[in-house]
């Protein structure tokens, strides 16, 4: 998380891919990258915009925010490496520029711009106002561990009185709502009338309609199976001992003592089909419409061959 968002100089991606390019009906679309700097342009065939790119944003696939004449807009294309190459950004796949001005992006206004940073990256809005001068990159310490510079001052000194508020002690609920504030809550989606494909890259959302969902219960928290301070672990297996700590006959005595949970019995059923690797089967990737993202669908269940998606 914290290469949500970069600055220049810092963009492995487009180093490797000095001139990238795309055409877009009858627009053509160009990121060109040298010694770190890159540039955007978008041309009709007689006439070219060209703008530097100041905000990099996505640690895989990447969008930039643009400044134009004092507008911001978020890039009509993005950087996906799945491909690897250009293509158009999520969710703006039907925009209809009606001249190369409109054709750089969609124009996004104050407000979009305080959240789209305020996702991404930290100190960025001060008072409910955008402040660039004092944002820093990406989800810093700061961002979920409030007076973190204290602790980080008493840390040089080994004095670690002044230690963050331990989210560990909050519920599964409250932490959902806690990493939801980014990744979105249950409330957002539902309160947005989000349905469909688009809903799984909404960990919260798809986590709470799962049955193995209780907002009482730390097993299945977010930080039960995933440390928000180190990249995502891409292994099956290491999460077998997660869904086991539920799912296991032999779990019931030794968890039970530890966690006393008041909804959900201590332990569930176990898998007729398989021991291990548990979340290849229960918790399957998903694709967004437009191919070029993959998410892991957090409504974890018994995946029926050729099911519609399940809202
Ligand atoms: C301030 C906003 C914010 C909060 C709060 C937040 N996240 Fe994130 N998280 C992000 C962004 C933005 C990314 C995407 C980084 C990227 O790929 O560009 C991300 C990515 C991730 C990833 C994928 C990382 C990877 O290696 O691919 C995981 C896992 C994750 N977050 C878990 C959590 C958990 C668990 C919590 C709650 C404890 C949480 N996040 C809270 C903004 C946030
Ligand atoms: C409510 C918080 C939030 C806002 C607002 C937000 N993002 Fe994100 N963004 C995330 C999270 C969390 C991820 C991590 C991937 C995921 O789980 O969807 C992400 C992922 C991304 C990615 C990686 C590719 C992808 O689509 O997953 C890009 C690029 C991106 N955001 C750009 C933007 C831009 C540009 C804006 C503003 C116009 C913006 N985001 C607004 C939270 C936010
Ligand atoms: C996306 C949110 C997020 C970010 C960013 C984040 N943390 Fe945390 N941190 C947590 C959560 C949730 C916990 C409690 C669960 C845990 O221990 O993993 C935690 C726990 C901790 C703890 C207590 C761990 C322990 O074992 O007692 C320390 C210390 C800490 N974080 C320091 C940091 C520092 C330093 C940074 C910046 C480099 C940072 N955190 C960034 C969410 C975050
Ligand atoms: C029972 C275990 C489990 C729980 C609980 C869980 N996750 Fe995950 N999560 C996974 C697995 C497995 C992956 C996929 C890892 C991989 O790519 O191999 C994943 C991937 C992710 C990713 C990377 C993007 C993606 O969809 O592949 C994000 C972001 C994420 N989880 C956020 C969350 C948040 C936020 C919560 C709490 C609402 C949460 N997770 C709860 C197991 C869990
Ligand atoms: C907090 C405890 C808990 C955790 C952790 C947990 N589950 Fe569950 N799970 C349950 C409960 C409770 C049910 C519903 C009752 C039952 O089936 O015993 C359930 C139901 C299921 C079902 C049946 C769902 C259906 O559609 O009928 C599957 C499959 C499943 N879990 C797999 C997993 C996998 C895989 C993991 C790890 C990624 C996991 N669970 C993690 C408690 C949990
Ligand atoms: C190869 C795919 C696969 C793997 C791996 C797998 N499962 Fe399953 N699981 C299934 C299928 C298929 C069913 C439905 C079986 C049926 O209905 O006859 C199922 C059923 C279940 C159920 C519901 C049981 C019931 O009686 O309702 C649970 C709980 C479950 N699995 C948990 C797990 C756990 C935990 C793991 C890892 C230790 C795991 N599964 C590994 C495919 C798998």
């Amino acid at each position: 998380m914290g290469r949500a968002l970069a600055l220049p100089g810092a963009n492995p991606a487009l180093r490797n891919e000095p001139k990238l390019t795309v055409r877009k009906g009858p627009y053509t679309y160009t990121v060109e990258t040298h010694e770190d700097q890159s540039t955007y342009s978008v041309s009709d065939g007689t006439r070219t915009i060209t703008v530097p790119i100041h905000w990099y944003f996505g640690a895989g696939a990447q969008t930039w925010v643009l400044e134009r004449d004092g507008h911001r807009y978020e890039s009509a294309v993005s950087y996906y490496p799945s491909i690897p190459g250009l293509d158009f950004t999520t969710g703006d796949e039907d925009l209809k520029p009606r001249n190369l001005d409109e054709a750089i992006g969609r124009e996004i206004g104050m407000p979009e711009t305080r959240v789209c940073f305020g996702c991404h990256a930290s100190t960025a809005v001060n008072k409910g106002k955008m402040t660039f001068e004092s944002l820093r990159p990406g989800v810093t310490c700061e961002h979920c561990h409030a007076g973190t510079n204290t602790h980080l001052a008493d840390s040089i000194n080994d004095d670690f009185d002044s230690a963050p508020p331990d989210l560990r002690k909050r519920s599964s609920e409250d932490i959902s709502n806690f990493c939801g504030q980014c990744h979105r809550s249950w409330e957002t989606v539902v309160r947005n009338h989000w349905r469909g494909e688009l809903t799984v890259r909404f960990q919260p959302y798809r986590l709470a309609n799962s049955k193995c969902f209780d907002g009482g219960d730390p097993r299945i928290s977010c930080i039960a199976c995933h440390d928000p301070h180190v990249d995502v672990v891409r292994q099956d297996s290491s999460y077998d001992a997660k869904c086991l700590a539920c799912h296991s006959p032999a779990s019931t005595a030794a968890s039970s003592a530890a966690i006393v949970s008041s909804i959900s019995p201590p332990h569930a059923k176990s898998c007729p089909t398989a021991q291990s690797d548990c979340v290849s089967c229960h918790m399957p990737k998903v694709k967004l419409p437009n191919g070029h993202l993959t998410f892991t669908d957090h409504q974890i269940r018994i995946v029926k061959p050729g099911e519609p998606f399940p809202n």
